[in-house]
């Protein structure tokens, strides 16, 4: 088995302040990290439940990928994240299966990860990130 952990379940929001206002008030989360990752146009906001995160997530620009979800299908689940030992390894193990890989190699993610995403389409309609940390 490749994947050791779900890393972090990504919920896109349109208002940061309001999700967080309303997960501090509803289950007294704290934050444990905040991040703005510009080149991918989204800032972050994550929620730490035992080893995985919750991680808020909304667009710093209009051309953002966050941005167009929001657009086209509203807030809600946006991907999830799944950790796993080697990025690289595990994103061949995908392709090998047949996923449509967005990223082709592993990239520089949030909190210093190593990361590639997965294409909905050919996931069973999940956008899948692996995670290495
Ligand atoms: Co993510």
């Amino acid at each position: 088995m490749i994947l050791s952990e779900i890393d972090h379940i990504a919920i896109a929001v349109n208002d940061l302040e309001a999700a967080i206002s309303y997960y501090q008030a509803a289950f007294g989360a704290t934050i444990h990290h905040r991040e703005i990752v510009e080149s991918d146009g989204v800032e972050e906001a994550l929620i730490k439940v035992a080893e995985s995160y919750i991680q808020l997530t909304s667009a710093t620009n209009e051309d953002s990928p966050i941005a167009k979800f929001l657009e086209k299908r509203g807030e809600g689940l946006h991907h999830i994240g799944y950790r796993v030992d080697d990025c690289a390894a595990a994103l061949q193990a995908m392709i090998n299966a047949g996923a449509r890989p967005i990223d082709q190699t592993p990239r520089p993610g949030s909190r210093g990860t190593t990361v590639a995403f997965i294409h909905p389409k050919g996931s069973f309609g999940t956008l899948i990130e692996l995670v290495q940390e």
